[in-house]
């Protein structure tokens, strides 16, 4: 009997620490914790936005309709998250050939205050020409995250500036602009490049 509380403590003890977890872990993390896309309706995802591209051009959904997009949230001061994607979408560009010509792919920062789309220009010219980088004016920019369900908050640091946390899942959409899936932080290579061949063929 003794035992059998001991156990029932235990496995509670056990439970409160993974809810901890879930509960601090950064979104990214929850998401790997959790294995999904989290807990919003997917068929959600995406909608209208209205922003501008490292040229200044104004960029709407309109202007993606009739191709599958490929689409990440991210900023040009992130340390590690965005960088490694960035760099993890060339090569699949790279990857991809000619069916890499079917594909919208952007990156749409989740800090307008410091990404203008002078600073977008200069950092995406490290990657593949290709990737459309999308800013605009801080509700602009708000809208679209809301649009896309993505998680985006500042984070004052000790140097008293600031980082962005921020979901760091790739969105695939197909060409009437509609959830097709997403490709998570880290996922193997060959993985992600059967999720966007099936994009191009499906989407
Ligand atoms: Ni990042």
């Amino acid at each position: 009997m003794l035992r059998a509380i001991r156990y029932v403590a235990w496995a509670m003890v056990a439970g409160v620490a993974v809810l901890s977890l879930l509960l601090v872990a950064s979104p990214d993390m929850r998401e790997r914790l959790l294995g999904g896309s989290g807990s919003y309706a997917v068929a959600d995802v995406g909608g209208p936005f209205s922003l501008v591209d490292q040229d200044g051009e104004r960029v709407t959904e309109a202007d993606f309709a009739g191709r599958p997009t490929v689409i990440f949230f991210g900023f040009t001061h992130c340390p590690d998250v965005c960088p490694t994607t960035l760099f993890e979408m060339t090569s699949w560009l790279e990857r991809l050939g000619d069916d890499a010509q079917a594909l919208n792919v952007a990156f749409v920062t989740v800090d307008p205050e410091r990404d203008t789309p002078e600073v977008l220009s200069r950092y995406l010219s490290a990657f593949d020409e290709r990737i459309l980088g999308l800013t605009g004016q801080p509700e602009d920019v708000a809208a679209a995250l809301e649009a896309y369900r993505v998680y985006a908050r500042k984070v004052e640091t000790d140097d008293g500036g600031y980082t962005m946390d921020h979901t760091a899942s790739v969105y695939l959409m197909d060409s009437e602009g509609n959830f097709f899936g997403t490709i998570a932080y880290g996922e193997d290579d060959d993985v992600a490049l059967q999720k966007l061949r099936r994009l191009v063929e499906q989407g």
